[in-house]
């Protein structure tokens, strides 16, 4: 293969949160044995080298002063989400420069809501969410995903609906693909979520991050398309930073068609003197967002299908009492360990720290509001996944 997707980085001391965590765990690794960091949504696999050699090539040119984006900045989202998403008619005055998807929220979050004021979101919900709105003092209020006969999540539209009513919410959190479900949204669903949307006069912050990484099978649909309605009422976010693993580079941007709602946005954030690029994150865009980026990004949701696939079987195969919904995008799988609680009598901090133990650095999954469950990330070398998966195997499940 071309591109590189076995080679294990050591990212220790290498300003990796993934493993840098590990002196503030609760239980350390036994000694000797090689961590596997299986917890925070970055990768252990190499960015594409499309991005290296922009930033590289920049580098050389050594001077960093003010800049503005250039104008195949602006050409690359153009094209990337029209050949990715197929979206059409969009314009460079719909795209905006955002530092971080979260930082946009909490932008939008302060030119649409007051303070104590409800937001409505999905749960399970990605943590960033619900910190974001805690710390600009907005109020989560949650519709639970509802597993259908198959395990597959789903909205419930009554409830949705019932909520946006009953606690007067005109902003909602519309997350898609779906951290940490897994799920990509089918176009009849999104149509039905953003038809409720409309009937309560709400806004719709649609965080898109991860829409680069849909398994074999699964397209994205992106929410402003699938009406003229969701169009106007959408802040649609995306980013480089996941289907890359560039998190660390900042470099979100947001699309609003809009122009009311985008001026808004941008009279907040540019107050606030913050919402500024940094300029070798416009070349790893560039280098993302590129044929070499497009070829990098289908090989590795092969590899993203591939360990996603084999991780399920394995765990529904042999870890008793833990259940699953298969994801049909990014790199996340969310456990359902209540059954192994209750089976063996054991807290799910038992099980945790048994990971911990033998080196798996796996995620607490309670903060993402279901309780007794676990967050696992996928995105690594798949002899890696095996060997977690044999520890897991060996120590915490003692299969
Ligand atoms: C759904 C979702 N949104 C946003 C983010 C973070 O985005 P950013 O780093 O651009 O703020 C993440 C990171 O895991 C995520 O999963």
């Amino acid at each position: 293969m071309e591109f590189d997707f076995t080679t294990m980085m050591d990212r220790a001391g290498r300003d990796a949160i993934a493993l840098d965590i590990i002196p503030r765990l609760p239980v350390q690794p036994e000694i000797g044995i090689t961590p596997i960091p299986m917890w925070v949504a970055d990768m252990s696999f190499e960015t594409a080298p499309s991005i290296t050699e922009e930033i590289i090539r920049r580098a050389k040119h050594p001077a960093f002063g003010y800049f503005e984006a250039r104008e195949e900045y602006y050409q690359a989202i153009l094209d990337w989400q029209a050949t990715r998403n197929g979206v059409v008619g969009l314009q460079r005055e719909d795209i905006s420069y955002e530092n971080g998807v979260l930082g946009c929220l909490a932008t939008a979050l302060n030119v649409f809501t007051s303070p104590g004021e409800g937001v409505l979101l999905h749960s399970p919900t990605y943590i960033g969410f619900t910190h974001c709105l805690e710390d600009n003092g907005r109020k989560s209020i949650l519709s639970p995903l509802v597993q259908d006969q198959n395990g597959v999540y789903r909205m419930d539209y009554a409830d949705m609906d019932a909520k946006l009513k009953a606690e007067n919410i005109h902003f909602a959190v519309f997350c898609s693909p779906h951290n940490p479900s897994g799920r990509v949204w089918e176009k009849e669903e999104i149509e039905k979520a953003m038809q409720i949307y409309k009937e309560n006069n709400c806004l719709v912050f649609s965080d898109e991050i991860w829409s680069d990484l849909t398994l074999t099978g699964y397209h994205h649909i992106p929410t402003q398309s699938v009406s003229p309605d969701a169009k106007r009422r959408t802040l649609a976010v995306y980013a480089p930073s996941k289907t890359f693993n560039l998190a660390g580079l900042i470099g979100s941007y947001s699309i609003v068609y809009s122009k009311h709602l985008q001026d808004r946005m941008r009279k907040h954030a540019s107050a606030t003197h913050y919402n500024h690029m940094n300029v070798l994150s416009m070349y790893a865009l560039l280098g993302a967002y590129s044929e070499k980026g497009a070829q990098w990004t289908d090989a590795l949701k092969e590899i993203l299908t591939h360990n996603i696939a084999y991780a399920c079987n394995h765990i529904q195969s042999h870890w008793k009492g833990v259940s699953l919904a298969k994801p049909e995008g990014t790199y996340m799988l969310y456990l359902d360990c209540s059954e192994w609680c209750k089976e063996t009598g054991e807290t799910l901090d038992t099980l945790l720290h048994r990971g911990y133990r033998c080196g798996v650095i796996w995620q607490d999954g309670r903060p993402f509001h279901t309780p007794d469950s676990i967050r696992m990330n996928l995105a690594l070398p798949f002899a890696q996944l095996q060997e977690a998966l044999r520890r897991l195997d060996e120590f915490a499940f003692q299969i």
